[in-house]
């Protein structure tokens, strides 16, 4: 497979190459014809909030983020707002209602900001479509084009657990900036002087949050429907705290471009973090997106520049002998770590630098991670202790622990 055939348009256009993915999200080559739901790559995710405008704003300022494109009024769209914004690979779609029989604002008032529709790049709508209706998959909406001057755009969605949708687009044949309906449209922020080019290069992996005994279900459903495979286990003692507790699974397509850890809680004494994001968003959706950067130190100073609250992580965890020795050799010394609060996790393939902002939203849901990757394919296992103890301190000032 060549080089040009692995890569994504997005890729290609943010200067990325296959060595620089391997690195930073773990990227492998497989056999996409024996593949009965290929899928090549994260597409978009799509977000509801309460204020699109606000919102492109907060991830142009603070993430770094270019806006790409716009449909509101003025391009014909009588229902939302919405904003393309890319960094590197990696491209968000903020929506906002402002109408209040929009579906979008329904949506807004059962969950608060979240992520509507993780978009999957797929080469074949149609086979996907075929292959997970046999499996008994859910089809919102049905294969379909849409054109504008620029070619067209394939699509169709597939439910996943609780509101949240995976919409299938080949756009191989479209050359516009986003869907048609939108107008290509560039930042008015202004950068400042020495501010880096871009914050992260690409999506590393979204974590779903579902309910008690529900993550099995969903890990058989991205085995079965969509042909991904289990990566990591985790469960009981490696992500329990004192009070409270949780299981995971992860699940990756071929090329591990795209992974999905699923949670669900596990019985604490207290209620589990899990439990807290169940209650607020409303039902299980997505709880938080990891960023790929290849410079996590640089990126956390900028972003907290901007004023992106992170979880505090004690000074223990960096005298901890035991995590010394663990994790041997880093990039960047640990001093310049526990400065900024990143954690490290080191496997047997290689290590990991890490981080966890508070929610960004009203609501304790969805957050960030921001992930630097040396070798290791994991997703911090070896932090969860340390990670769920900080977010129990957060959970018991909103008075929900
Ligand atoms: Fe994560």
């Amino acid at each position: 497979m060549s080089i040009e055939q692995t890569l994504t348009d997005e890729e290609r256009l943010a200067q990325l190459d296959l060595d620089q993915l391997r690195q930073l999200v773990g990227l492998v080559e497989y056999d996409e014809s024996a593949d009965p739901f290929p899928v090549s790559g994260w597409d978009a995710l799509v977000w509801i909030v309460g204020n699109a405008v606000q919102a492109a704003h907060f991830f142009q300022s603070a993430f770094g983020m270019e806006l790409a494109a716009y449909s509101g009024p003025e391009t014909g769209n009588r229902d939302s707002h919405a904003f393309v914004l890319r960094s590197g690979a990696a491209r968000f779609v903020v929506t906002g209602a402002y109408d209040p029989a929009s579906r979008l604002a329904d949506h807004h008032r059962a969950h608060g900001d979240g992520i509507a529709d993780i978009a999957l790049t797929v080469p074949d709508v149609d086979r996907c479509i075929a292959h997970a209706r046999a499996q008994g998959a859910t089809v919102v909406t049905e294969p379909h084009d849409v054109s504008d001057e620029h070619g067209t755009v394939r699509l169709a969605t597939v439910a996943a657990y609780g509101d949240t949708v995976h919409t299938l687009v080949d756009r191989s044949a479209y050359t516009g900036p986003y869907l048609p309906g939108y107008v290509a449209r560039s930042s008015t922020l202004q950068r400042r002087p020495g501010a880096p080019e871009r914050l992260f290069q690409a999506v590393d992996h979204v974590v779903g949050n579902v309910e008690l005994g529900a993550m099995d279900t969903w890990v058989d459903f991205y085995n079965r429907v969509m042909g991904f495979t289990n990566m990591a286990e985790f469960i009981g003692d490696d992500i329990a705290t004192d009070y409270s507790a949780l299981m995971s699974k992860v699940v990756a397509n071929g090329n591990h471009r795209v992974k999905f850890p699923l949670n669900e809680p596990a019985v604490g004494r207290k209620k589990s973090q899990i439990d807290e994001y169940l209650e607020f968003y409303g039902g299980p959706g997505a709880q938080h997106v990891a960023l790929a950067t290849n410079d996590v130190v640089g990126t956390v100073d900028a972003m907290r520049a901007e004023g992106v609250e992170f979880l505090a992580t004690p000074d223990s965890y960096y005298s901890d002998p035991e995590l010394r020795a663990r994790i041997g050799e880093v990039r960047v010394p640990i001093e310049e770590l526990q400065a900024r609060g990143i954690l490290v996790d080191r496997d047997e393939d290689g290590y990991l630098l890490q981080i966890f902002t508070k929610p960004t939203g009203d609501r304790p849901t969805v957050f960030f991670e921001l992930i630097e990757r040396h070798g290791s394919l994991g997703f911090g296992k070896g932090n969860f202790k340390a990670l769920f103890e900080a977010i129990e301190r957060e959970q018991e000032k909103r008075g929900n622990f």
